[in-house]
């Protein structure tokens, strides 16, 4: 049986948690961590991690060691680039947030472990994603945790384009089987006109007015984007803010809680 088959049925189902990209940098200084906010998170998955024993995958965006560098060589997820330079610049970049990451969590007593995507994945033509996961399960399935990221990955005819820390949430918890997603964005959930929080969404079209119009959705990025995607996904989502880290991972459902129907 070919290695692949087996890895992708996990033992344990994950719990996958995006730390948003804005969250952990500082968006308006290039190359920048958001020094207490990361901390805030690493506090919060190491005292989780000491209290369950359920598996837990991690996934960051880029915030500003990723979009700045992607806007200068004009790839996006749909854009792409042949320029070397470009693919090191970009990877760098996310590699560099990525190994602070793995350090601050390492070092709070999470036995966390790098996982690059462009090593893992890649697009074909009709920009369909494949990213395997043989190295995450095989890595939870030994007690690690695995920290993924937002990355430039190969494109078929198109050089690299960008891979979406979110779409590394959406395709894993298909892929692995996730018990529970959460993403954890600058805004405590999906805000409505008021700037209230949605508390759940079942279907888009109920929320599509107010994704659309809300100065706030446009924070993480397109917040639009993120609900059709969670909708999308077997597993019951969660969003919410950086104060809700805890909470979500002692099992909670704060923020926006995103099911389909
Ligand atoms: C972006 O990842 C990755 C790159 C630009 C290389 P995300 O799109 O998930 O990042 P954030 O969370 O919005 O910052």
């Amino acid at each position: 049986m070919p290695a692949d088959s087996t890895a992708q049925t996990p033992t344990a189902t994950p719990t996958i948690l995006k730390l948003g990209g804005s969250v952990i940098t500082d968006k308006d200084s290039p190359e920048t961590v958001n020094d207490a906010a990361l901390d805030r998170a690493v506090d919060a998955i190491a005292d989780a991690s000491d209290q369950s024993g359920s598996s837990l995958v991690i996934v960051h965006g880029g915030g500003s060691f990723g979009h700045i560098h992607a806007a200068e060589y004009g790839v996006s997820t749909t854009e792409g680039s042949h320029d070397l330079e470009a693919v090191t610049t970009i990877h760098g970049a996310m590699k560099q947030l990525n190994r602070v990451v793995v350090d601050r969590l390492g070092s709070a007593g999470v036995p966390a472990v790098p996982v690059h995507p462009l090593s893992a994945a890649s697009r074909d033509a009709a920009g369909e994603l494949s990213l395997s996961a043989t190295a995450v399960s095989g890595l939870l399935d030994e007690g690690f945790v695995p920290v993924l990221h937002g990355d430039v990955i190969a494109h078929a005819g198109k050089g690299v384009s960008v891979l979406s820390g979110d779409e590394v949430v959406t395709t894993l918890a298909t892929s692995l089987g996730a018990s529970r997603v959460g993403l954890c964005s600058t805004v405590p959930g999906v805000l409505d006109d008021d700037d209230e929080v949605i508390e759940t969404i079942r279907d888009f079209e109920s929320v599509t007015s107010v994704l659309g119009a809300s100065e706030s959705t446009d924070v993480s990025g397109g917040m639009a984007g993120k609900v059709r995607e969670l909708l999308a996904l077997a597993t019951p989502a969660c969003v919410f803010g950086p104060d809700d880290v805890s909470d979500f991972l002692a099992g909670g459902e704060p923020g926006t809680r995103i099911e389909r129907r």
